[in-house]
């Protein structure tokens, strides 16, 4: 088993990484805890130990359920359940389930603890980490949220052994991310040490910036577009994977920084680092056969970074940055240009 401890001041968390890591959730509970609140999906096969009493609140799967309708449908049901400030919510599952319930948790009752029990490689590596949570709303992707430290992180590598293949795919979109935030060689390395590994950069920008008033924002990388994508997926009722959008993200990002002269050409070394680290995941750097242009930069206009214009994480000379301002012109032409899946044959389905 590996720990990685969130060394925030006052408030450490440790984050355990194993194969059944789930079992000592008893271990990383506050202390005082009467009992649970369990929050999941019907389709997350996993248990916890019963050491506790436990109340089972199901959401529904997939990212409608990143809303705030359910948050709110939650609360009521912890409510009437008679879940207190005694109390912990448990978020078991992959990032829908730790956005839901730790946005639940933030508010009901201002605020009662959480520990995440991350299942998906995406969770375990990213979402479930720092203490983001997040809801949609029709207009973007994760408007409206909160910052709400876990008491712990629990991230089962067993339960991995089961993932999707399309989900653990959308996970390798945010190990690419790490690839390029000084995460060093992952290829040669077992999936426990990967997650571990990402865990650990990813609490070193929590703690240097919790409230990403600076260094965290760079784990934007690639999101920009990538949020733009999903919205765009959701809306037209062909929803992408967040780590498969977030590898698109990241291929468009070197290209765009080399379009604006901050790196190499755009053939050049970076971009072709990019595309290599994608590939070596089985991760595709194409827009969508269908994505629409001008849908795509006025969706990156309401993003929540867009303070000043069109917002990117762009490499450059110092590194990567935070870059307001970008044109929507050269946006545009850059996503144009950029490489698209082909368009289906009739009856083919979208492959995705
Ligand atoms: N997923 C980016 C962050 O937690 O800051």
């Amino acid at each position: 088993m590996w720990r990685v401890d969130v060394d925030l001041p006052g408030r450490p968390y440790p984050v355990l990484v194993g194969p059944g890591v789930r079992k000592r959730l008893g271990e990383v509970l506050p202390p005082g805890v009467r009992r649970l609140a369990l929050v999941t999906q019907a389709s997350v096969p996993w248990t916890l130990p019963d050491e506790l009493p436990v109340a089972r609140f199901e959401i529904p799967d997939g990212e409608v359920a990143k809303s705030l309708a359910v948050v709110g449908e939650l609360c009521g049901r912890f409510a009437r359940a008679g879940i207190t400030r005694r109390d912990a919510v448990v978020g078991l599952g992959g990032g829908v389930v730790t956005d839901v319930a730790g946005l639940a948790a933030a508010l009901y009752h201002r605020g009662i603890p959480v520990v995440h029990v991350a299942t998906t490689l995406l969770a375990q590596v990213d979402a479930a980490i720092g203490g983001k949570c997040g809801v949609n709303l029709p207009e973007g992707k994760n408007l409206v949220g909160a910052f709400w430290q876990p008491a712990a992180v629990l991230c089962d590598t067993e339960t991995l052994r089961t993932l999707p293949a399309a989900e653990l795919r959308s996970g390798r979109g945010e190990l690419a991310k790490y690839a390029f935030l000084g995460v060093g060689d992952l290829e040669t390395r077992s999936i426990e040490e990967q997650v571990a590994a990402c865990v650990a950069v990813k609490a070193s920008f929590v703690v240097a910036d919790e409230r990403e008033g600076g260094r965290r924002a760079l784990l934007n990388y690639g999101h920009t577009l990538a949020h733009a994508l999903e919205a765009e997926g959701l809306a037209d009722g062909r929803p992408l994977r967040h780590g498969e959008a977030v590898g698109v993200g990241l291929a468009f990002a070197a290209r765009l920084a080399a379009h604006l002269g901050r790196i190499d050409g755009e053939d050049g070394d970076v971009v072709a680092a990019h595309l290599r680290v994608l590939h070596a995941l089985g991760l595709s750097e194409r827009l969508p056969a269908g994505a629409d242009c001008a849908r795509l930069v006025s969706l990156m206009a309401r993003d929540k970074k867009a303070t000043d214009g069109l917002t990117f994480v762009l490499d450059g000379p110092a590194g990567l940055e935070v870059v307001p301002g970008v044109p929507a012109e050269v946006v545009t032409e850059v996503l144009a240009s950029h490489p698209r899946e082909p368009a289906p044959r009739n009856g083919d389905g979208p492959e995705r």
